[in-house]
């Protein structure tokens, strides 16, 4: 039996279908299990685990542990030692690829994410372990600038060339996978990004370019970006780390790695796959994706 936290995610769902698809046994542990909508032949139980207590008796039977940073917030040590307690042997922990950086340069802990130390309570949990350290979102242009494409052909974001990496969450999910299931991941760090580094502006254009439009890219000031993306409801504290992560990345690149293909034995999904795979969520209305 593998328990998944997080399963209802980004990362989660993809992971559920691959597991499901292989023949493992999947229990999923949800906030909200009533609302999981996770497919059937997956038991889901109610529990939160930033609170490791809330699911104890979830863990019982359970060889393997998907970790995510998210739903276990601060927890992950805790929920790493009671799982080895309840006889858990494998614990696969998804990460960052910027989780050595300092923490004030990390955007995402500004928003509660504790990549750092879901690796380190995996890596230290004296269980079977890796660590999936993943480069930057495909998923993320959905939050950046769905909206704005929906409603018309302009960008308007910070610092066009700023690169990433973007990684599609079937490969993160594909990776996790053969982590839980096989032996050939254990005790790594896996650098997983996508195929290509991209600018702001150069995703932008592939978003059109797949969608069949012409979009600009309209540059904001940093301090207009900010303004704009709190108005947006994000916390400041975020928006100000991740406007100054952009302006200390701007003209810089990082080159790709090839764990996903050498994991999987093909190469990772390029980013305009990965819209391909998502255009309703830049031409539909959001209770239509
Ligand atoms: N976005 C990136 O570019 C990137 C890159 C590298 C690493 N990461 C890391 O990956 C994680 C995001 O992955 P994801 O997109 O799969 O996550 P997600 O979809 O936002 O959340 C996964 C699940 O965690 C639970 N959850 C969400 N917010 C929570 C909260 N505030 N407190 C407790 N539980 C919560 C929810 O499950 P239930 O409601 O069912 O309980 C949710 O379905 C973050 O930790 C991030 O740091 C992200």
């Amino acid at each position: 039996m593998i328990l998944l936290t997080g399963a209802t995610g980004t990362v989660g769902r993809p992971l559920v279908d691959l597991l499901r698809g292989a023949g493992a046994e999947v229990r999923a542990v949800s906030r909200e299990a009533a609302a999981a909508g996770l497919p059937a032949g997956v038991e889901v139980v109610a529990g939160d685990p930033s609170r490791p207590d809330t699911v104890a008796e979830a863990l019982d039977g359970v060889t393997a542990l998907f970790l995510h940073p998210r739903a276990v917030g601060d927890a992950a040590t805790g929920l790493a030692a009671l799982a080895r307690r309840r006889g858990v042997r494998r614990i696969v922990a998804l990460s960052a690829t910027n989780v050595d950086d300092d923490p004030s340069e990390q955007p995402s802990r500004f928003a509660g994410d504790r990549n750092r130390e879901a690796e380190k309570a995996a890596a230290g949990s004296g269980l079977e372990w890796t660590s999936l350290r993943a480069s930057f979102f495909a998923a993320n242009t959905i939050a950046m600038w769905g909206a704005q494409i929906r409603g018309g052909d302009v960008v308007r974001y910070a610092y066009p060339d700023v690169s990433e990496l973007p990684i599609h969450q079937r490969d993160i999910a594909a990776v996790a996978a053969h982590a839980l299931l096989t032996d050939d991941l254990v005790g790594r760090r896996v650098e997983l990004t996508g195929p290509q580094s991209l600018t702001h502006a150069d995703m932008v254009t592939v978003i059109g370019d797949v969608l069949g439009r012409s979009l600009r890219y309209e540059e904001l000031a940093p301090a207009d970006a900010v303004d704009r993306l709190v108005a947006h409801g994000l916390p400041e504290p975020f928006v100000v780390a991740l406007v100054a992560r952009y302006g200390r990345l701007a003209g810089t690149a990082q080159p790709p790695s090839n764990d996903v293909e050498k994991v999987l034995g093909r190469p990772a999904a390029t980013f305009a796959q990965w819209v391909a795979d998502h255009t309703a969520a830049f031409t539909d209305q959001p209770e239509r994706r």
